[in-house]
């Protein structure tokens, strides 16, 4: 393997899932303004970020990752950013309470524009175009027009993104966060709905455990803690020009960091061996994902992650483990074993979405949320066989009350998928749908540190 990296250095390497830009001047010019740009986070909020995936990698803590499949130019709008943000406050206190640990919130927010997709081109009523692959790079309309990678797309997507995470921030510090506030967002919710007496026990201590701290002078008048939170950014790592762009020598440690995001990942199309994106990932400093499929086999992770992180930098890697239902219990357990026969610390982390796409019969993409339920619980009842700490979870989510994803409390069936079915890419969980998973994840956390207790 070659040592020397450069944020260029992917350009030798095998780089699958790109546009092909028409104009390749455009292109030179577009990402020559980006890398003009100031950077959207700060390497030092990064190295923050791999201190707290270094503490879920201990079990001490767990992570919290969710958000839009693919943002839009389209949806861009406050409610949309505020309300995704609200149900990740929600779900964190959910889980927070039942765990006793502290959740480490990552949004798929304010970046995650560029879609891998299974085919270059899409076929409607024989006509054949270029795949949509996200706003950053082309418009979804199937028009020869639209499917053109246009580079400035980048520009705006980094506007996009920018004015996201300002608003993300203001949401973060300046009181929207509060503790009291959201847990009374959560109350009014399990009001509505119908599985409500199931988690009515944990909302009902979650309020008590708030009016005792309230009752001993603990209120976000007097301990900041409980009005602020800190969030961070993520997204795939997928359009290396404009990532490449992004990437900047940090001026106090001389390190490089992609500064599009605090949290970088590596989707499962493109961590083969000898791709440009786990060449350029390597190089950079932030904590890093990767996508594991059904196809990745536990020597070619170990050789990746003796690529990604050679010197074994706790919480530099979250594996994002995507199996489907069905097959998690065949597959986790060949690379939880290799991973911890060989020293590596890791986050263990579940996205119970990709491997759960079915078509319905109207010709919707779907996931039953059932299905994603078993997915999760496949995933814990793995790790406590292996006797590892089930570190995280990872969804496609909006605060939306879309009708994406089937089943749920409030029943979403195949035939009301029209209703509201908004995503650009795969279907999410909708507001409802989010914070249920965030009781099941509860329910399932909560064993695993009585487990723990009774091991201790
Ligand atoms: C995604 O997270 O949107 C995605 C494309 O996932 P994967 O790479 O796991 O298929
Ligand atoms: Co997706």
């Amino acid at each position: 393997m070659a040592m020397s990296w450069a944020p260029d250095s992917w350009t030798k390497a095998e780089a699958r899932q790109l546009p092909d830009y028409p104009d390749t001047g455009a292109l030179a010019a577009a990402t020559h303004r980006l890398a003009t740009f100031p950077p959207l986070v700060f390497a030092g909020e990064a190295r923050n970020l791999t201190a707290d995936l270094a503490k879920v990698a201990e079990g001490k803590a767990f992570l919290l990752q969710g958000g839009d499949c693919a943002e839009s130019f389209a949806e861009f709008h406050a409610n949309n950013i505020r309300d995704t943000f609200r149900v990740i406050l929600q779900m964190a206190v959910v889980l927070t309470f039942a765990s006793k640990l502290p959740v480490v919130k990552v949004g798929r927010m304010a970046g995650q524009f560029a879609k891998p997709r299974s085919t270059p081109t899409e076929v409607v009523d024989g006509v054949e175009l270029p795949s949509y692959r996200g706003d950053n790079v082309n418009d979804i309309a199937f028009t020869p027009e639209s499917r053109l990678p246009d580079p400035e797309r980048m520009v705006r997507a980094y506007a996009q993104s920018a004015a996201t995470l300002n608003l993300l921030r203001a949401f973060a510090q300046g009181g929207y966060a509060n503790l009291h506030q959201v847990h009374r967002w959560t109350h009014d919710f399990m009001g509505r709905s119908p599985w409500a007496k199931k988690y009515a026990e944990t909302a009902d201590r979650i309020g008590e455990a708030l009016d005792f701290m309230e009752a001993c002078g603990i209120s976000p008048d007097t301990v900041p803690q409980l009005s602020q939170t800190t969030f961070y950014t993520s997204h795939e790592a997928l359009l290396l020009p404009f990532e490449q762009a992004l990437t900047r020598q940090d001026s106090l440690t001389g390190d490089w960091y992609d500064t599009s995001a605090h949290f970088l990942w590596i989707g499962d199309r493109t961590r083969f061996e000898g791709s440009a994106h786990v060449e350029f990932l390597r190089g950079i400093g932030n904590p890093i994902g990767v996508k594991c499929g059904p196809s990745l086999d536990p020597d070619a992770l170990l050789r990746m992650l003796d690529t990604l992180n050679p010197g074994r930098v706790p919480g530099r890697m979250t594996l994002i483990t995507r199996y489907g239902y069905d097959k998690i219990e065949a597959h986790l357990p060949r690379l939880v074993r290799a991973v911890t026969r060989e020293g590596h610390s890791v986050v263990w982390s579940c996205d119970p979405m990709h491997g759960n796409t079915v078509k319905a019969a109207s010709g919707y993409k779907t996931r039953p949320f059932d299905r994603i339920l078993a997915e999760v619980r496949g995933f814990f009842a793995v790790h406590r066989a292996e006797g590892t700490h089930a570190g995280g979870i990872h969804a496609e989510m909006t605060g939306q009350n879309v009708t994406e994803c089937t089943g749920g409390a409030i029943d979403v069936t195949e035939q009301s998928l029209a209703d509201r079915y908004h995503t650009h890419c795969d279907p999410r969980l909708n507001a409802g749908q989010s914070l249920e998973l965030a009781f099941l994840l509860a329910e399932m956390l909560n064993a695993e540190m009585a487990e723990r207790r009774k091991a201790a």
